[in-house]
């Protein structure tokens, strides 16, 4: 029986992210992809769903998540927007559709919230992405900053190993931070730092930071089909499993095999 105390009736806005913060309370958000996930998730009390860009890696089994289109995203968030009531849902604009320029940004953005009717975007980067980060926002969307590890960066950074250990790359992750909130973003994840130097951003912003491998913050972050044991090929230090589906999923599949194969399914009481 869960113990948790959620509010599962008022729907969770931008706003009331930023007061959960104010009030201490912490907030929780994992990924979905598909209708069936979100609405799972939705009605356990989640407070965040985001649609990611992870969905390269976790539905069409890229490597990194560069190959997935805005088309695609469009895809999952529609799925997964058709299943939310209470949570709210966040959308990762994908690698090549902002980049380019702010103009660009815009557009990917408002065709995302348009088709998709998703209520607010992430992008990856800092100073570098201002331009598009200041014109999206000036259009009424929403906007999550994306700090420290930024998959979308990966053949620049060259590893997935932790960020700004060094003290150069963290004051530049501390500006960008201060830079994200002063342009009017209402979060910011921030993935795989030193716990020290999330600590220290949260406590300087007053726009909840949402963490991974990044240690504690206002709020956690975490791929659902790793958090669930689907995926198994990925365990870094930061990942809590709280179950093992595949391991659940193999037995039921195997099971099902095994009954079709000696004609005990489907028995009497299961046909017309
Ligand atoms: O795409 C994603 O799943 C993400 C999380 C890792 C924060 O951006």
């Amino acid at each position: 029986m869960s113990t948790n105390t959620i509010d599962n009736t008022r729907k969770v806005t931008t706003r009331r992210l930023i007061e959960m913060k104010q009030r201490g309370e912490k907030i929780s958000m994992l990924t979905a992809y598909d209708y069936s996930s979100a609405k799972i998730l939705d009605e356990a009390g989640i407070d965040c769903i985001l649609v990611g860009d992870s969905a390269s890696n976790v539905m069409a089994g890229n490597v990194t998540t560069l190959p997935i289109t805005l088309d695609q995203m469009i895809y999952h968030a529609k799925s997964v927007m058709k299943a939310v009531k209470r949570a709210l849902v966040v959308v990762d604009l994908p690698f090549g559709s902002y980049q380019g320029n702010s103009k660009e940004a815009l557009a990917s953005a408002i065709r995302m919230m348009k088709e998709s009717h998703a209520e607010a975007i992430k992008l990856e980067g800092g100073a570098e992405i201002r331009e598009s980060v200041e014109r999206i926002l000036s259009a009424g969307i929403p906007v999550m900053g994306h700090l420290g590890l930024t998959p979308q960066s990966i053949n620049k950074f060259g590893t997935y190993t932790v960020r700004a250990r060094e003290e150069q790359e963290a004051a530049k992750l501390i500006a960008d931070a201060k830079l994200l909130e002063e342009l009017g973003c209402f979060a910011l994840v921030i993935e795989k730092v030193p716990a020290a130097l999330t600590a220290k951003v949260a406590a300087e912003l007053t726009i909840p930071v949402i963490g991974i491998g990044a240690g504690a913050a206002d709020g956690q972050v975490l791929v659902m089909h790793d958090m669930l044991g689907i995926n198994k090929g990925f365990s870094p230090r930061f990942l809590r499993r709280y179950a093992d589906l595949a391991s659940i999923m193999t037995d039921a599949v195997g099971r099902y095999i095994e009954d079709v194969k000696r004609s005990d399914f489907p028995s009497e009481s299961e046909q017309y």
